[in-house]
């Protein structure tokens, strides 16, 4: 669509409740013709927060996904969308550099090397500086503000500097690192003080809340008390996990529409209706583990120990920070692979691999979750991993299987995957052939033990349990 109708102008709005994240739910896109366009954004994130935003109300602070669209803020699905404008040097040195190419690497168990660059951290500083005084125009007198993620670490101190009658919360998507790890940061101390600006400092696992806490303690001589920490200034910070989830019953209901197991049984034949079809779907990340998991599956095929008769792979790459080096040389990397492998073992109209470097609304992904028998995410280190928990809400009838890794946030709730260590390609091929030859007595015993755990785990009460923390006086000194 080009510039949406339902998009009115507005003065910048005040709220009792506001959102802080990098980017906007929905990303302006620059067409060849000129004319623009507005797309979901991929992520995580936004589809973790699109319902929370929905059932709270509010405001959404975040960048539009262009570089310098000045925009005014405006309603988009019922939301109060307010942009924040980043130029194309800060693109490059706040998103593309320190946020993606320094703390996305980093906190990721170093898969990528990390580099620091001084000029990347004062844009990182800048940008965090400019979102915290947009939150702090929007939020009403005493409202509560919620910050998102990696790339905007200082905004809770620096909003807290402008407004201490904020309530301010902070939850980081991904894995907070090992404290050896995040030692290497040159920038370690402004941003362990940064985190501190908020009231509730949220993590995905209890081990890095236990990560932090030890940081504060061991860098910044801050008391802490098990899950509470003592600020120079004389506030409590409370620093736990609340592992994210997602809108279980929209999904389920998505994938029991009529249209969506026609299309599902599309797929399917469209595939030549195999026997057993296995599915990836990830954004296009070097920490998703995407060659590992291509090279078992090139094996499998090999070696006779699936047949591409009977058995069909399909993978999603989600496009993703094509402009960043590394995600590059990893897309080449994955074409020449998938290449070598359909061109060895394919047969005409029957690729081994149906490799789709594309994105699909969540009606098409509904589809594919029905339309696959086993779902197959294996990332070398990922903070949850929602597509693990969508494949699983989709399972209507309680069939499929999924194999998942034990470095994804999600293997801590959803003990009845079928567990593998990535790294271990021979491991990783055993659990998918474990996972392929199972009874279906067994899938349907671990499938409804995954979907319990979704289903009653889901994100509202995600958004509750941190929200109902982030309202509570800090405790007495003492108690
Ligand atoms: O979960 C990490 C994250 O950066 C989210 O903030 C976002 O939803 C997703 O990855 C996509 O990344 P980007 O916004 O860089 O495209």
């Amino acid at each position: 669509m080009t510039e949406p109708a339902h998009q009115k102008r507005k003065r910048p709005p005040t709220a009792s409740f506001v959102v802080v994240a990098n980017r906007l739910p929905v990303d302006r896109v620059e067409n060849p013709d000129g004319t623009t366009t507005w797309r979901t954004s991929p992520g995580g994130l936004v589809a973790a927060f699109q319902p929370v935003m929905h059932r709270h109300g509010g405001a959404w602070v975040g960048w539009p996904g262009a570089p310098g669209e000045e925009l005014e803020p405006f309603v988009d699905n019922g939301l109060q969308l307010v942009p924040v404008t980043l130029s194309a040097r800060e693109l490059e040195e706040y998103y593309e550099g320190f946020s993606n190419a320094t703390l996305w690497p980093l906190y990721h168990d170093v898969i990528a090397h990390p580099e620091f660059r001084r000029e990347w951290w004062d844009a990182y500083v800048e940008v965090n500086d400019r979102f915290a005084e947009r939150a702090a125009g929007v939020a009403e007198q005493g409202a509560t503000v919620w910050v998102q993620d990696y790339q905007l670490q200082l905004v809770p101190h620096m909003l807290r500097e402008r407004r201490p009658d904020l309530r301010i919360g902070f939850f980081l998507h991904i894995p907070f690192p090992p404290t050896e790890l995040f030692n290497q940061l040159p920038w370690r101390l402004p941003i362990l003080r940064g985190l501190l600006g908020a009231d509730l400092v949220g993590f995905q696992l209890p081990g890095g809340a236990q990560n932090f806490i030890r940081l504060v303690r061991t860098r910044l001589n801050l008391e802490t008390r098990r899950d509470r920490i003592q600020t120079v200034d004389r506030r409590t910070v409370m620093a736990a996990a609340y592992p994210i989830a997602i809108d279980a019953k929209a999904m389920h209901e998505l994938a029991l529409r009529p249209e969506t197991e026609e299309r599902a049984k599309e797929i399917r034949h469209n595939l030549g209706d195999p026997q057993t079809l296995f599915l990836g779907v990830d954004r296009l990340d070097y920490t998703k583990g995407l060659p590992e998991r291509i090279r078992a599956f090139g094996e499998l095929f090999a070696e006779g120990l699936i047949d591409p008769e009977r058995v069909a792979f399909v993978q999603v790459a989600t496009p993703s920070r094509e402009r960043v080096e590394q995600y590059r040389q990893l897309r080449d990397d994955i074409d020449r692979l998938v290449g070598r492998i359909n061109g060895d073992l394919g047969r005409l109209g029957r690729p081994p691999i149906t490799y789709l470097h594309t994105s699909f609304p969540q009606t098409e992904m509904a589809a594919l979750y029905r339309a696959a028998d086993i779902m197959v995410v294996t990332p070398l280190r990922d903070g949850m991993n929602l597509v693990a928990k969508e494949f699983v809400a989709c399972r209507t009838e309680d069939q499929g299987a999924l194999v998942l890794s034990e470095f994804a946030g999600a293997a801590y709730e959803l003990r009845q995957a079928y567990l593998v260590n990535p790294y271990d390609i021979d491991g990783l091929k055993e659990r998918v052939l474990d996972a392929m030859n199972d009874s279906p007595r067994n899938h349907v015993r671990r499938m409804k033990a995954l979907r319990r755990q979704v289903f009653e785990n889901d994100i509202d009460k995600w958004a509750n349990s941190f929200l109902t923390d982030l309202e509570q006086p800090a405790p007495e000194e003492g108690t």
